[in-house]
């Protein structure tokens, strides 16, 4: 388990609600939407090109009605949250790797 103690406080941070719900967690053995969505991305990006980020997971970032939840912040930049994003879509894990996500990525840093 990844510690903040741990963590490059000078990389921004991508947050995982893993307790978000997106319906599916019946037929997805309890797992919830959020936690499958960090799984889904992690696999990804150790597929693809270095994220450039920390990652952590928390427990709800009260913005329920929109999950699954991501939020990119950093001690010197804005902060900004993605919502309704979907554990089971291809797309919406790859456009946390890739343009109009990187330039808020840059934004941050
Ligand atoms: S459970 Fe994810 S924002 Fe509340």
């Amino acid at each position: 388990m990844l510690h903040i103690a741990d963590m490059d406080h000078n990389k921004p941070i991508l947050s995982f609600c893993t307790t978000c719900r997106d319906g599916q967690e019946v037929v997805q053995r309890g797992i919830r939407g959020g936690t499958r969505l960090a799984r889904a991305f992690l696999s990804y990006s150790e597929s693809s090109q270095k994220p450039g980020f920390e990652m952590r997971g928390v427990q709800c970032m009260s913005q329920c009605k929109r999950s699954c939840i991501v939020s990119l912040s950093s001690s010197a930049g804005f902060s900004y949250i993605f919502g309704d994003l979907n554990p089971a879509e291809p797309s919406h894990i790859e456009a946390l790797n890739e343009g109009p996500f990187r330039a808020k990525l840059n934004a941050a840093s």
